[in-house]
């Protein structure tokens, strides 16, 4: 077994087979919205992969974002950050459209889709994230910034190494405070916990749930960790191309459909190759 296997579910079946209805739990209360996405469908080559999504999140929520592979989970976060056009419907960040909004945003991508023989290291991948380019040099002021985010995510000790000499669980720190040194409101964590030993995982759990207790950085997680949602999620969407589920993670997890993913029943999902 891989490491991977807490993360990673194995066997698909449909958890909405006996009825196409839509759950929804408890919604947030009309307010000030980081993240607004309304009626936003995709298609690749004629297929739709997203169909009319519409959700939001309130400033300071820590959304999580579940579905089985191939649900649309990661063409939702692109959509998010502008690198996937809609065919239809708008997403807003902060009230700005994605490319505007991005400088609102920090993101850490799937680990795979990392170059980890990267030469750089930690200290000049979070100063990169703070100028928008690769540093030539680094200021007093940009190094007391960037140290301060690696301190945040306990990555400090790291900031001298090079990325490809790092652990799973030492590069998503270092990635996590890579999209933490910009002051994001909105953080975007596509499967962050993947790829990433038992204890390296636990580590960002408790770095995510920090994060969720912040009343001014929202979030969209997805995972497929059970202790990751249980520990962070302030409400949880369920896509499956189209929303299935929005609400509380206690109502939805009581829901036959997400209930085989509560008792950590991985026959309930795929084995997502992310
Ligand atoms: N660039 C692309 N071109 C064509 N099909 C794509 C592309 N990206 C994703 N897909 C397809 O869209 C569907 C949703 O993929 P994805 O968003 O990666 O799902 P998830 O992250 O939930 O596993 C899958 O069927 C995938 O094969
Ligand atoms: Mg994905």
């Amino acid at each position: 077994m891989t490491d991977e296997s807490d993360d990673a579910p194995r066997h698909r079946v449909s958890m909405f087979e006996a009825d196409d209805e839509v759950v929804l739990g408890t919604l947030p209360v009309d307010g000030p919205r980081v993240l607004d996405v309304r009626g936003v469908t995709v298609q690749f080559g004629g297929r739709t992969v997203l169909d009319d999504i519409t959700f939001h999140v309130p400033v300071g929520e820590f959304l999580c974002l579940c579905g089985p592979n191939g649900a649309g989970k990661s063409t939702l976060l692109k959509a998010i950050l502008g690198l996937v056009r809609p065919d239809t419907g708008s997403i807003t960040i902060t009230g700005l459209d994605t490319v505007r909004g991005r400088s609102k945003v920090g993101y850490v991508p799937q680990r795979k889709n990392f170059d980890l023989d990267f030469p750089a290291s930690p200290l000049e991948v979070v100063v990169a994230a703070l100028l928008g380019r690769w540093p030539l040099g680094i200021r007093a002021d940009e190094r007391e910034r960037a140290m301060a985010a690696l301190r945040r995510t306990g990555a400090e000790l790291l900031a001298h190494r090079r990325m490809r000499d790092l652990s799973g669980g030492e590069t998503q720190r270092v990635f996590l405070a890579r999209a933490l040194v910009t002051n994001p409101e909105l953080m975007i964590l596509d499967e962050p916990t993947a790829g990433v030993d038992v204890g390296g995982r636990a580590a960002i759990i408790e770095l995510m749930a920090e994060i969720s207790a912040s009343e001014t950085i929202a979030a969209v997680l997805v995972t497929h960790n059970m202790k990751a949602i249980a520990r962070c999620a302030e409400r949880v969407l369920y896509l499956d191309k189209s929303v299935r589920a929005w609400g509380l993670w206690h109502e939805l997890s009581t829901e036959r459909a997400l209930s085989a993913i509560h008792v950590g029943d991985h026959r309930a999902m795929h084995m997502d190759g992310d």
